[in-house]
């Protein structure tokens, strides 16, 4: 994979994904973007990767939110056309993953930033991370699922807080309210993301890809979420991995899982 903004390497089963556009502190650009989609839709193919720890070059930023730049002459129509496009071709596609996105945050995650950690399925923020959406400063909203995605993480009434004022919040305040897993020192992030990437690799590939499934089924419009969890739980039955897991557990053995 040779591409101008991100830095791909896979090793032990993990793709670690960095936006790196350290100058800019890692604005989402358009090509950045695409390159995003373009290494999303490898990870769902490629049998080599097992799970994405994804970070900003350097240690002052994550993402410091779509490049401002770029859009500042836009029309309505082209405003709309980039909220959807990236919406569906990387926010939505990140959340609705067969395999799982950490997002090791850095440093500033802002606007799209923030929108990019929060589509990951687990976020480990540093010490130093600071988290925020400051669109309404620039006569914006979010528009790559920010007021939807912060109003699930963290409720609607300190969601809404967040956005109206543009404040940031620090790592510290942002775990209590439940947008950060975890924080820890900045020189522990990608060891401690790790950590939680590798327990997740020791569990059966199809069973984690289901979960996600069924837990993104309690925000998914006209779905219900309980049909979804036993229909999911059912398939399960039919998985060579299920009969390997109960007689790894009945052999007091460690199961050997091969995601079939
Ligand atoms: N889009 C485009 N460029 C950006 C950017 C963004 N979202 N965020 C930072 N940059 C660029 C700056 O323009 C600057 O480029 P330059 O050196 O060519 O002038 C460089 O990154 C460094 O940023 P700077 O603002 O000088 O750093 P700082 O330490 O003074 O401030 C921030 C850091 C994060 C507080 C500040 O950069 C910021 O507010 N960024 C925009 C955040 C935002 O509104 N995001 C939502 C976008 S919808």
């Amino acid at each position: 994979m040779n591409y101008q903004n991100l830095v791909t390497e896979i090793r032990n089963g993990i793709l670690y994904l960095t936006i790196s556009r350290e100058k800019k502190l890692n604005a989402l650009n358009k090509e950045t973007l695409t390159e995003l989609a373009d290494v999303i839709a490898f990870v769902q193919r490629s049998s080599d990767v097992k799970c994405v720890l994804l970070t900003g070059a350097g240690e002052k930023a994550f993402v410091a939110g779509a490049d401002i730049s770029e859009f500042s002459s836009y029309s309505t129509e082209q405003g709309e056309a980039l909220a959807r496009n990236g919406q569906t071709t990387v926010f939505d596609a990140i959340e609705n993953s067969a395999k799982p996105f950490l997002a090791a945050i850095n440093g500033f995650a802002l606007g799209g930033g923030l929108e990019l950690a929060m589509a990951c399925h687990i976020r480990v923020g540093a010490d130093t991370a600071k988290m925020g959406l400051p669109e309404v400063t620039l006569g914006l909203i979010p528009g790559y699922g920010g007021t939807q995605r912060l109003t699930q993480l963290i409720g609607k009434g300190r969601a809404t807080e967040m956005i109206l004022t543009a404040e940031m919040v620090n790592a510290e305040k942002a775990e209590k309210m439940g947008l950060l897993n975890h924080v820890v020192p900045l020189s522990d992030l990608i060891s401690r993301s790790e950590e939680i990437l590798n327990k997740i690799m020791l569990r059966a590939p199809l069973a984690v890809s289901a979960a996600i499934t069924a837990v993104n089924a309690v925000y998914t419009d006209g779905v219900n979420g309980y049909e979804t969890e036993i229909a999911e739980f059912g398939k399960r039955f039919g998985n060579k991995d299920f009969k390997e897991g109960v007689s790894a557990f009945l052999e007091k053995r460690t199961a050997q899982f091969k995601g079939m």
